[in-house]
């Protein structure tokens, strides 16, 4: 069995072993979504290892590249996904040496911290690696009840495949300010173009204030019968952007077609006291897990760590 480094032409293997280990994801599992999501980020390539048998590629470890900023600063980090090993080759101590192997890697090159939002078949295998768990993210949700009742039409998930021009409209809204107090991950145009306009097979829609000092970026998903349109981004660009964010999510309440309104924002934030106000419930018992771990002397993230993740942070990852 030999660990080593992924190269490029391991990709078709790759692939399949995502394919039959993992099964599908809202990103197809296609060269496209694989390239866009280890090779074209805006904090540079993942660090991605195989584990190879005899020519077959039997497990994956992939670091995607990710980065904070709070205070000022820039915090490199990495969150694993994509994680797989084949099902012939399970409970037998891969993804644990693997894991490992990739944390000391990262860690020499001066990465600060891991952090992902694992399923419950590998959160186990983190935490006995020393990985902390932070809980669920808070998730709010807003029923639509004129949907949910029949009084008006139903929505349909529009994946219809990316909308490139969210990207051109993203770039030229004005850069949004990082909340200094908490890990948020800058939201630079090209962050925004990349996680927006060009992830490969979804799509985005957003939404800007006339006096554009509010944007919302959605998303629509299936859950079994129902249709959620997700809030991944609600952005807060200038003065008076609080109350514009308001109108925005109104306007959302009137014209989405789909069952639930969704969200994910860090308690005690703006955004979260707006969405509340706007009629968003929290939701205690749903939410991606976060597990984080630090990488080196001293240089973990503090507990509870003072992030502010949205759900465009955490959805295909
Ligand atoms: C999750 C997965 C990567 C684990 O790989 P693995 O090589 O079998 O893991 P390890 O042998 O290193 O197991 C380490 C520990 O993880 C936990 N673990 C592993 N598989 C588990 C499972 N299916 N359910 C619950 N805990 C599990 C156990 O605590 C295990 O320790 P133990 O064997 O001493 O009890 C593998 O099962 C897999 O590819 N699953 C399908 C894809 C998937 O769900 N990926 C995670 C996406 S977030």
């Amino acid at each position: 069995m030999n660990l080593r480094l992924y190269d490029c032409d391991d990709e078709p293997r790759v692939l399949e072993l995502l394919a039959t280990g993992l099964g599908p994801g809202r990103l197809q599992r296609t060269s496209a979504a694989w390239r866009w999501k280890h090779e074209q980020g805006p904090f540079g390539r993942s660090y991605v290892l195989v584990c190879e048998d005899d020519g077959q590629i039997v497990g994956l470890r992939a670091f995607l590249r990710w980065r904070f900023e709070r205070d000022g600063q820039h915090i490199e980090a990495v969150r694993p996904v994509d994680t797989v090993v084949h099902p012939e080759w399970r409970r037998r101590g891969l993804f644990t040496a693997m894991t490992r192997e990739l944390v000391n890697r990262v860690a020499e090159d001066g990465v600060r911290f891991a952090f992902n939002t694992p399923n419950s078949s590998s959160r186990p295998g983190y935490l006995k690696l020393g990985w902390r768990d932070a809980g669920r993210c808070p998730a709010l949700a807003k029923p639509q009840w004129r949907r949910l009742l029949g009084t008006a039409h139903g929505g349909h998930d529009d994946d219809a495949g990316a909308d490139p021009t969210v990207g051109g409209m993203l770039a030229k809204l004005p850069v949004a300010v990082a909340r200094p107090d908490r890990f948020t991950t800058p939201r630079t145009a090209a962050y925004l173009k990349w996680r927006y306009a060009d992830a490969p097979g979804i799509r985005y829609r957003l939404l800007v204030s006339a006096d554009r000092t509010a944007a919302l970026v959605t998303t629509r998903t299936r859950r079994g019968r129902w249709t959620e349109e997700r809030i991944c981004e609600s952005l807060i660009l200038g003065a008076g952007g609080d109350r514009e964010l308001l109108r925005l999510v109104a306007q959302l309440a009137h014209e989405s077609p789909a069952h639930f309104l969704t969200a994910i924002a860090s308690q005690s934030t703006l955004e979260r006291s707006l969405l509340v106000r706007s009629g968003f419930l929290p939701l205690s018992a749903v939410g991606p897990r976060l597990v984080h771990r630090g990488l080196g002397e001293g240089s973990g993230a503090p507990s509870p760590p003072p992030w502010a993740l949205s759900a465009g942070d955490l959805e295909l990852f």
